[in-house]
């Protein structure tokens, strides 16, 4: 490993299969940034029992599907450290140390907190789901991260480590790296169904790991200009879901085809089927890197046990300067 590099720490929860949502928002920075920083890739199983305590057996399942998701996307695993995020005793020792330095309001206001709050229908918010910023911060910190690659709805996540890092370093005059966001150039992919969010919660995710057929259904699915009733009325790509993801996906023919929307000489049926291409063009690639790993499994828990020990050891290392600041080594 090269000492030179700067570090990347980012992660997903363990609630289930990535989708086209994490790919644009932070999975495609990391395989472009692998070269240049030490990355480091949390499976935040933590953070999952948050919101779903009750079912160990998915989250069980998804530290594997989450993994050959990273892994089909094109992460080198001889390049990248993939870290199980319940099983770095540093990240919950180091969680402790900073939730001293957070007030409780400070977490009741933070907006993602709120939304998915009033997604899951918390009307009693559990002390670990408000807590879980503490524990990014711990997530991002634990290994001195300069940079987190991720959505826009993690920026207060990242402000709040930043925070709690200048609190811990001024309090007790250590060197802890104050992380950086780094947002990509498109940090929140809507759905396909006019939601403004892609979500597994919400219903409206393409997968990664979606077949062809999958992703051909559900593009046929897509909700498109409401007004464009029929096709020879004109339409207005800038407000058609297909027409956005366009601009994402189908990036050299993008002008054309919304031209041709707004002179009414393409229907949303051609539109939806240069759409599907793109999207398993994109994610051809992937489904055969994912066969590999779905069929080598053992591999796969391999690069999980190997991460997590030399994650376990950077993070053992940050504890012991931590305690020592703060003169609880005896
Ligand atoms: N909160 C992130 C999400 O919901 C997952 C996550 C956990 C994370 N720990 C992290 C992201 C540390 C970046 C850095 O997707």
């Amino acid at each position: 490993m090269d000492v030179q590099k700067k570090r990347i720490l980012t992660g997903d929860r363990t609630t289930g299969r990535l989708h086209l949502g994490h790919y644009v928002g932070s999975l495609k920075s990391r395989v472009e940034l692998q070269d240049e920083y030490d990355t480091f890739i949390l499976l935040a199983d933590i953070q999952a029992l948050t919101t779903h305590f009750e079912n160990p057996q998915l989250l069980y399942t998804s530290i594997f599907d989450v993994t050959i998701d990273n892994l089909s996307v094109g992460l080198d695993p001889h390049k990248v450290t993939i870290v199980q995020q319940s099983a770095v005793k540093a990240i919950a020792e180091m969680t402790v140390f900073y939730s001293m330095l957070v007030s409780v309001n400070a977490l009741r206001h933070n907006p993602t907190i709120k939304t998915e709050a009033k997604q899951y229908g918390y009307s009693e918010m559990s002390y670990g789901f408000l807590g879980y910023p503490v524990s990014q911060a711990a997530d991002i910190t634990f290994c001195n991260a300069h940079l987190v690659p991720v959505g826009e709805d993690q920026l207060p996540h990242i402000e709040l480590s930043r925070k709690i890092v200048r609190k811990f370093n001024e309090m007790y005059g250590t060197n802890i790296v104050e992380p950086q966001a780094k947002l990509s150039s498109v940090s929140r992919l809507a759905g396909l169904d006019g939601n403004a969010k892609m979500g597994k919660s919400l219903g409206n995710a393409i997968y990664l790991s979606d077949s062809a057929k999958e992703v051909e259904q559900k593009v046929r699915m897509a909700v498109t200009d409401p007004a464009r009733v029929t096709i020879d009325i004109p339409g207005t790509p800038e407000i058609c879901n297909v027409g956005k993801y366009h601009k994402i996906f189908t990036v050299d023919q993008c002008d054309d085809i919304w031209e041709r929307c707004r002179t009414a000489k393409i229907g949303c049926v051609a539109c939806k089927k240069i759409l599907t291409n793109s999207l398993n063009t994109l994610l051809d690639p992937m489904r055969e890197r994912r066969a590999y790993y779905e069929s080598h499994r053992d591999e796969v828990k391999d690069i999980i046990v190997t991460g997590t020990k030399k994650a376990s050891e950077i993070g053992d290392a940050q504890v012991a300067t931590m305690r020592e600041a703060m003169h609880l080594a005896i």
